[in-house]
């Protein structure tokens, strides 16, 4: 009986001690629950991963998407953005858009064609004339076939991206022909097509993953490298490589990709709202891309130890003829139709 009385006495002291609290700290547990606060605990938020500079056509393209997204549905989602790989990198961040433990990714599809083969057409050197052809194939029935092919990975392919015509950045002797290839260690992504074009010109090419490229370029051990001029400028490449051949040899451009149990969790009007927003950001790339990389260009010719050249047409009708046996590889180990369907889209107009 003691106890029960001492232990109803303590309790009473707790209780008065926690209400005196309440009223000298102003926290009243009658108060509503801050409307602002209730929205953002329901507030979705999709993390996008990606590896390059903010100032950049995917880095530009990224931040619009989210703005148009976060206005589109009232605050409901914001998109958070990691860029220069502050999250994942080209090693890591496949796996982890397929776990799950990030939302959103946008890799070049030249990084995407050990998981999918097929892709490696769009590598392909000199399939790619202009801006325009580019468009054409990555917004039209044929890109839409190869993002549908990432469905049987639990990835949602929303988009693809692009960057630009990629060049050729070197150390030492500029670039000028093919046979200034030879015995020299170039970086290029891990895409078959993208490796063998530089074993055609007796060179060793080396995949790096693009965060540690400046570390690479450092050490001095790697002499040339494909890039466009948004990453070559941003990434500040030039500073380690100094000769700039203006190529056009090739196009880097990027898939846009969602975890798929996400997509699918979406309430279906924000599921509605990812899409308008992906395809207002994606107009709005290929309206940007190629000015972003001219505005680069621009300021590479500012800097007076980078030297740039222009391939002559001479040498890229040779290029083309060189690059023969990449086509027949890919006809006859990875698909003809493939190939004949992007020719065909691209000489639609
Ligand atoms: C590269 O590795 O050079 C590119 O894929 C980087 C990028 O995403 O633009």
């Amino acid at each position: 009986m003691r106890l029960y009385i001492t232990t109803a006495i303590i309790t009473l002291i707790v209780l008065i001690g926690i209400i005196g609290y309440q009223q000298k700290s102003g926290l009243d547990s009658t108060l509503p629950i801050d409307e602002e606060q209730g929205g953002l605990n329901d507030q979705i938020v999709i993390n996008f991963s990606h590896i390059v500079a903010e100032d950049t056509p995917k880095g530009q393209t990224a931040i619009k998407f989210a703005e148009l997204l976060e206005q589109k549905t009232d605050g409901r989602i914001r998109v958070v953005i990691y860029p220069n790989g502050l999250l994942y990198n080209d090693n890591n961040e496949l796996d982890a858009l397929e776990r799950g433990d990030v939302e959103m990714i946008a890799p070049s599809f030249s990084k995407m064609t050990t998981m999918l083969p097929t892709w490696q057409v769009l590598d392909l050197p000199y399939l790619f004339h202009t801006e325009d052809e580019v468009e054409q194939v990555l917004t039209g029935p044929f890109g839409e076939q190869l993002l549908n092919q990432l469905g049987r990975f639990n990835i949602k392919g929303l988009a693809f991206w692009n960057n630009g015509f990629k060049q050729i950045l070197s150390s030492g002797e500029p670039i000028l022909t093919a046979e200034d290839f030879e015995g020299l260690k170039v970086r290029a992504m891990p895409s078959k097509v993208l490796q063998q074009q530089f074993k055609l010109f007796h060179a060793t090419p080396f995949a790096t993953s693009f965060d540690e490229l400046y570390t690479e370029l450092e050490k001095k051990e790697l002499n040339a490298q494909e890039n466009t001029i948004s990453n070559i400028y941003s990434k500040g490449f030039y500073k380690l490589q100094k000769n700039l051949t203006i190529t056009n040899h090739g196009v880097l451009g990027y898939a846009i990709m969602m975890n798929e149990d996400f997509y699918n969790s979406l309430p279906s009007d924000l599921q509605e709202e990812v899409v308008q927003a992906i395809n207002e950001a994606t107009a709005w790339n290929f309206e940007h891309s190629k000015q972003m990389n001219d505005k680069d260009l621009e300021s590479l010719q500012q800097i007076s130890d980078v030297q740039i050249n222009t391939l002559s047409n001479d040498e890229k009708q040779r290029w083309q003829k060189l690059f023969k046996p990449i086509y027949d590889n890919y006809r006859k180990q990875v698909s003809e139709t493939f190939l004949q369907e992007i020719e065909k889209e691209i000489n639609k107009k």
